[in-house]
């Protein structure tokens, strides 16, 4: 973002829509006072609520040289809870953009694998956003997304819609149904990894990129290794509790890496022998 050199000082927004996405999770529509919201993909922002805290979340929204951008946001405590409460007009605090994000420069020209699991898929809509605006510059984009149940799906009709395009293969699938049916044509009932496992990729010739919950992270590098990915091509963003955000608290140390400013996305080789890592 631009109008402050900074780290610690935030920049202030105004909420401009908050849009129910699932039972705990909304997409907020944010819109700098002043400045340009620019990051990649995979990086992250410090967003406080006043008198609420501050957490870390991703956009899941792709730059596009104004002032807006969109989070995508589960509540789960009191920080995400005050934002929830709030709607739009309601003021926030924005730190960032902070970390690495995804290689798209180096991704280019492959084709491109995304495996997101729940609210995973924000940071990785980030990326899909990104690519496809571009699409040409990429072989070919496949989303791989599973979520718990129909009704734990995020952006499930943006995604169909998006996968009309050419080079935009969607693969959905749910962990399970209650009663409502489940169209076996866009979307599968089993586990994401299960269905990695029946995908035809090139491995030599695609990048993987992972965002999930940290259980689903073992399984999924297991499959893409039996589909004949190296460790190289895989990146997987992670998740660490965050205070500074800029590498100064070791409060999101990962061995001797810190998850804030070496990640939060890692190539699988980086990580593969730090235990705990995934
Ligand atoms: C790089 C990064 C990107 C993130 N992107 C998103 C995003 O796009 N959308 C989103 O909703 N959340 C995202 N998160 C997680 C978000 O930061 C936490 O949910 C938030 O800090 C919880 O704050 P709270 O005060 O509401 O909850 P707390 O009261 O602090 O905690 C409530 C529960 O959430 C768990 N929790 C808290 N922080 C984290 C964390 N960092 N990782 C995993 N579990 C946590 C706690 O263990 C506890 O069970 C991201 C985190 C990181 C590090
Ligand atoms: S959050 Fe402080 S060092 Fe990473």
């Amino acid at each position: 973002m631009t109008g402050s050199d900074s780290s610690m000082i935030p920049f202030m927004a105004e909420i401009v829509a908050s849009t129910p996405l699932s039972a705990d999770t909304s997409l907020f529509r944010l819109r700098l006072d002043q400045g340009i919201a620019d990051y990649l993909p995979g990086q992250f922002f410090q967003l406080s609520v006043p008198a609420g805290g501050e957490f870390p979340v991703s956009p899941a929204s792709a730059a596009d040289g104004g002032g807006e951008l969109e989070f995508c946001v589960r509540r789960v405590g009191q920080v995400t809870s005050h934002l929830h409460s709030l709607g739009p007009g309601g003021r926030v605090g924005l730190r960032g953009p902070f970390g690495n994000g995804f290689p798209v420069a180096e991704m280019a020209g492959a084709q491109i694998l995304l495996l997101a699991g729940g609210l995973g898929i924000a940071p990785l809509r980030s990326l899909l956003h990104y690519i496809l605006r571009e699409p040409e510059r990429y072989a070919s984009v496949t989303l791989m997304y599973g979520a718990r149940e129909p009704a734990a799906m995020l952006f499930r009709d943006e995604l169909v819609a998006l996968a009309r395009q050419e080079r935009f293969r969607l693969l959905l699938t749910v962990d399970f149904v209650r009663d409502e049916p489940v169209d076996g044509r866009v979307c599968t009932v089993g586990l994401l990894p299960a269905l990695l496992r029946g995908v035809k990729v090139e491995p030599a010739a695609t990048w993987a990129a992972i965002c999930g919950p940290p259980p689903l992270y073992a399984c999924l590098v297991a499959e893409l290794a039996s589909l004949g990915f190296a460790d190289e091509r895989i990146f997987i963003s992670l998740e660490r509790r965050m205070k500074c955000g800029v590498g100064h608290c070791c409060h999101c140390a990962l061995g001797q890496l810190l998850c804030c400013s070496d990640g939060p996305v890692f190539r699988y080789s980086a990580i593969k022998g730090i235990t705990g890592a995934i």
